[in-house]
């Protein structure tokens, strides 16, 4: 039996005969002794095999990297001078006296120790990628942390219950995974892209409060924090108001990167409308690390001899927004040039900027392409509103509204988060949690030709706004609510309608037939009939929200078995075709069928 992890072995067992099994991490051969870094979930230990055991030294010249070995050997102090307190191990080593190999290796594809492998090589080779130390820490920190968010929701009488993965297709935004039937000829599964209709018929079965870890699927384009299967901590309850919810689920929040990263978050949270997240930052997501502001100018544009500014300000949508970034004349021409490129993949079609130099000498110290089109008035209009001071660039976009958002939100972050911006005092580090409240009910589609849901259709609008579902649905906000930290939306939620005449409403406004509601949605309407309780809930991102407490770049690196960005698993090769037996019994015949041959 081991008698400890190899990582665990410390000062404690000084003098003890111990079992280990573990890999070989490295091995050393120091002309006449060899070293082997043992290494198993816990970290390394070192072993030394030394000539006085002939049949022990024999094999540790045989061994290799990742070879699984079982080693039996007396702890000892390392001597003065060989100690390495990096590691929890770094006082002592393990002199052999017996060692077996349990199985060879290959030699890996990479080493273990390389920070610069192909992400292609690691998914490829994914039980090795794992064995890194610090795949093993983020998927124990992903644990830790999803244990510390069920300690929470038990201790508030919250229950697991499961709801199904073969399901219908409930709108969530993006496109389903279907399962074929095989007893229905012709009819199809989807995977849930959410529990939410489930969640809000357990609520109207009065289980009152509801959790779930739960897989959830969407077929959509995939980023760095986007898979098509990615875990919530899904979540409802009953009879608690949007204050009381949020109250909750940021003291939850707060507790578990109290517990699992020893980090205090903002307590309370601020709390921002939507409107205001998008007219200061351009985006719902706002990271509150970054001091820069938009301002919006459009109101001084109307009668400009620009015809930049003064045709966006009388576009319908149209706003003229400027954003002042402080020292911003430390900027060489080349990156301001390749930030013009940078807002174009956003859809700008140009970025004007004034250098402040000296604004005590008016337009003289103005350094613009601009500034010869614009009146002393609205510059000096500009640099009041947008407090600039000399050294500062102010960075402008005029266009469709979101389009400048876009823009200058995405060139927000860029400025924000690049080197300039750390050295010039315009980013702080740390974690700057927020609540983004009050979102529209619906925005546009010109694909669809419609308006559709902002979160999703079952959320509640807000009391004053119900009757103007139908008459002005651009201007209906919604009880919905995003919790963000760092720029990113780490969970979503809102205030369900309980009333079948209020949801009725939205799927009218949402061009939703009450005959196509009543083949789609009649369950849950059927449900709302039977005295529904007022609910509401919140689902997070468990994926991003580890992603961020571990510093990963990407949710792959916090989940064992990730998919590629084209949804592929390098692993066991999914998806793959299937035999024509198995779309037979599916009754699905292939399109192409020279991708499958008719047997
Ligand atoms: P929503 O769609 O906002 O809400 O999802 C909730 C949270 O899940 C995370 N998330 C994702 N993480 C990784 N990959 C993805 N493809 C992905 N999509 C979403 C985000 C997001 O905040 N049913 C509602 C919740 C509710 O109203 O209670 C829902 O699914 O962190
Ligand atoms: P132009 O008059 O088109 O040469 O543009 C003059 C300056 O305005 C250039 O610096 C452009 O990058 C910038 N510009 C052009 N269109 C826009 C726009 N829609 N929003 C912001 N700046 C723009």
């Amino acid at each position: 039996m081991r008698t400890v992890y190899s990582g665990l072995v410390d000062e404690k067992f000084i003098g003890q005969t111990v079992t280990l099994y573990g890999w070989v991490h490295r091995r050393r051969d120091h002309g006449g002794v060899i070293f082997i870094d043992l290494r198993d979930r816990e970290g390394l230990v070192q072993v030394v095999c030394d000539p006085d055991r002939p049949e022990v030294f024999n094999t540790a010249d045989k061994v290799r990297n990742e070879y699984c070995l079982k080693v039996v050997g007396l702890v000892r102090s390392r001597p003065e001078g060989t100690k390495n307190d990096d590691l929890i191990s770094g006082a002592v080593e393990v002199l052999c006296q017996d060692l077996e190999v349990l199985n060879p290796s290959l030699t890996p594809p990479f080493s273990l120790d390389d920070d610069n492998i192909s992400e292609t090589a690691r998914l490829t080779y994914r039980v090795l990628d794992l064995r890194r130390p610090v795949m093993q820490r983020n998927l124990r920190l992903r644990y830790k942390t999803a244990m510390a968010f069920r300690r929470f929701l038990d201790e508030h009488g919250f229950i697991d219950i499961e709801t199904p993965a073969l399901t219908r297709s409930t709108p969530e935004g993006a496109r389903d995974y279907l399962v074929p039937s095989r007893v229905e000829e012709g009819c199809f599964y989807a995977l849930p892209q959410s529990p939410q209709l489930f969640k809000q018929m357990l609520m109207v079965a009065g289980f009152d409060r509801y959790y779930q870890i739960v897989k959830c699927f969407r077929d959509e384009d995939l980023r760095a924090d986007r898979q098509p299967e990615f875990t919530q901590v899904d979540i409802e309850t009953s009879f608690l108001t949007q204050e009381e919810i949020r109250d909750m689920f940021e003291k939850m929040v707060r507790g578990v990167f109290k517990e699992v990263l020893g980090v205090e978050l903002a307590n309370p949270y601020p709390v921002m409308r939507w409107d205001d997240a998008m007219a200061k930052y351009g985006s719902d997501k706002p990271d509150l690390r970054i001091s820069l502001e938009f301002k919006e100018i459009t109101d001084l544009c109307k009668d400009t001899s620009f015809k930049v500014f003064a045709n966006a300000a009388a576009m319908p949508n149209g706003k003229v927004v400027a954003m002042n970034v402080p020292k911003g004349c430390q900027l060489p021409r080349s990156e301001i040039d390749s930030y013009t490129e940078f807002v174009k993949i956003y859809g700008a079609k140009g970025l004007a900027y004034i250098k402040v130099n000296e604004k005590a000498k008016g337009r003289e110290g103005l350094q613009s392409p601009i500034v010869k089109n614009l009146s002393d008035e609205f510059l000096n209009a500009v640099i009041e509103r947008t407090g600039a001071n000399d050294g500062d660039v102010i960075f402008f976009g005029a266009d469709k509204k979101k389009i400048v958002w876009d823009s200058l939100g995405a060139l927000r972050l860029k400025i924000g988060r690049s080197e300039f911006g750390k050295k010039a005092g315009l980013f702080t580090e740390g974690w700057k949690a927020l609540w983004v409240i009050d979102f529209p009910m619906f925005e546009w589609s010109d694909e669809e030709n419609r308006w559709m849901a902002c979160h999703h259709p079952f959320t509640c609008p807000k009391p004053e706004d119900v009757d103007k579902l139908q008459s002005d649905p651009e201007h209906c906000y919604a009880q919905a609510y995003d919790m963000v930290l760092n720029g990113w939306e780490i969970g979503g939620g809102s205030i369900r309608i309980h009333k079948e005449d209020v949801q009725e409403k939205v799927f009218s406004a949402l061009k939703i037939t009450p005959e196509e509601a009543e083949q789609k949605f009649g369950f849950l309407l059927n449900a709302l009939k039977f005295g529904a309780p007022p609910h509401g809930g919140i689902a997070f991102g468990l994926d991003r929200i580890v992603a961020m407490m571990t510093g990963a770049n990407s949710i792959r690196d916090v989940i064992a078995f990730p998919k590629t960005q084209r949804a592929q698993c390098l692993l066991t090769h999914a998806p793959a075709p299937v035999t024509e037996k198995q779309l037979r019994e599916l009754h699905i015949r292939l399109r192409n069928e020279h991708h499958h041959d008719e047997q």
